[in-house]
């Protein structure tokens, strides 16, 4: 079986898409993929309850109970490994990774970030996005590398900027976008495994 671990912080709109596809696509039977973990790093993620009703393992590991960043990812990935994943998804988790949590999961290890890279790196995409004027923003699914928003893109959506968006109204075309390519990217890693 290709295990899929999916990591989140929140809402886990992006997770639940995944979630849902897999199943409305027999993905365990086409493929050999499955959703076998959920977990956050926060105790408190909205996310964790849909997948607990979906009949996900989950698990949360609060990152704030770690001395240091390197002592949360090793446990993280720990916790990870239990599941023996094909495939780790981040999906909007907000932490920065150290660079041997990556080299541990190199090539099975990706991310959603929401610009289009390689623009707008790091936090607060959608407002830097309007106030540079840009007329077009997006979405991008790429490979996770040591350097953060910089590894090799695997997908991508654009949207347009439209006058009068704020970063509020802007992230939410951009969320709809980032449900159709996420499944996409996933899919298309699961049938080459
Ligand atoms: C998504 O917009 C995702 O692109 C973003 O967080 C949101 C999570 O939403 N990720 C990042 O900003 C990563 N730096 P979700 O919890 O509903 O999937």
């Amino acid at each position: 079986m290709k295990n899929i671990v999916i990591l989140i912080s929140g809402g886990g709109s992006n997770m639940a898409t995944i979630v849902r596809t897999a199943q409305q696509e027999h993905w365990e039977q086409r493929y050999g993929a499955r959703v076998a973990a959920v977990i956050s790093n926060k105790p408190d993620a909205a996310g964790l309850a849909f997948a607990r009703e979906q009949g996900i393992a989950t698990e949360a590991l609060d990152h704030k109970a770690f001395a240091s960043r390197e002592a949360f990812d090793a446990e993280l990935a720990a916790t990870i490994d239990r599941h023996q994943p094909a495939l780790v998804v981040l999906a909007g988790f907000m932490r920065i990774l150290t660079p041997g949590f990556v080299a541990h999961y190199a090539g099975r290890l990706i991310n959603i970030h929401p610009s289009l890279l390689p623009a707008f790196t790091g936090l607060h995409t959608h407002q830097r996005a309007i106030d540079a004027g840009c007329k077009f923003a997006g979405v991008t699914v790429h490979q996770v590398t040591a350097e953060l928003d910089v590894g090799p893109i695997l997908d991508q959506a654009v949207v347009p900027v439209l006058p009068g968006d704020t970063a509020e109204t802007l992230a939410a075309r951009v969320l709809t976008q980032e449900h159709v390519i996420y499944p996409r990217a996933v899919r298309a890693l699961v049938q080459a495994l």
